[in-house]
């Protein structure tokens, strides 16, 4: 249904775009799309599938063979993979850390096209993540790129993750994070814009 408005929020991890996204979504109504969810997912099928993350077109056959429920919530969508209950298992770093990984790959990245397009439903969808606005609807009616310094996204994901009793150190975190930025932002597919 290309007639459906889209607001696209692309950024960096832990620019807060999760969270504005999500909340807009609900305020207006509309349909919500959490794209990194998908190659969080990605990442974790595979590990389940025994499938390495070196091997490109085993994970794009993973990434296209998807068995994903999203049920809507308030604090956020449950993700049900194969109708395990995943939500709390793709939000790890480990996860997050495997979807930076997915994410480079060209056939991967084309096999979830069109899937996430078909969020694009009446009466409007906010899609969160990094090509929402350049590659995946670059029709949309509003484009936002939000972002924030490295130390202070590294400050958030580290209060996020204490609060979920998840114990890592903010240096460890923050290199982390700049090495995932690197490799979003360097790749050739879809690059961070
Ligand atoms: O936003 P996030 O942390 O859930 O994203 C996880 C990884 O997936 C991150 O390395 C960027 C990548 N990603 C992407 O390449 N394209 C998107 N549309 C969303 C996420």
């Amino acid at each position: 249904m290309a007639d459906a408005p889209v607001i696209a929020i692309d950024g960096p991890g832990g620019s807060g775009k999760g969270t504005i996204s999500r909340r807009l979504a609900l305020d207006l109504g509309w349909h919500w799309l959490d794209s990194g969810a998908l190659y969080r997912l990605t990442a974790v099928a595979a590990a389940i599938g025994g499938v390495p993350l070196t091997r490109a077109a085993d994970v794009a056959r993973v990434a296209a063979g998807l068995d994903v429920r999203f049920v809507p919530g308030a604090g956020g969508d449950q993700v049900l993979l194969a109708g395990r209950d995943v939500s709390a298992e793709i939000r790890s770093e480990e996860a997050g850390s495997g979807a930076s990984i997915v994410a480079v790959m060209p056939a991967v990245r084309a096999a979830l096209v069109d899937r996430q397009r078909a969020f694009r439903r009446p009466p409007g969808l906010v899609a969160d993540g990094r090509d929402m606005g350049t590659v995946i609807f670059p029709d949309a009616s509003l484009k936002v790129f939000l972002t924030a310094d490295l130390a202070e996204r590294a400050r958030r994901r580290h209060k996020q993750l204490s609060e979920k009793g998840i114990d890592v150190s903010l240096a460890a975190l923050l290199r982390d994070m700049a090495e995932r930025d690197e490799r979003d932002t360097a790749r050739s597919a879809a690059p961070l814009r």
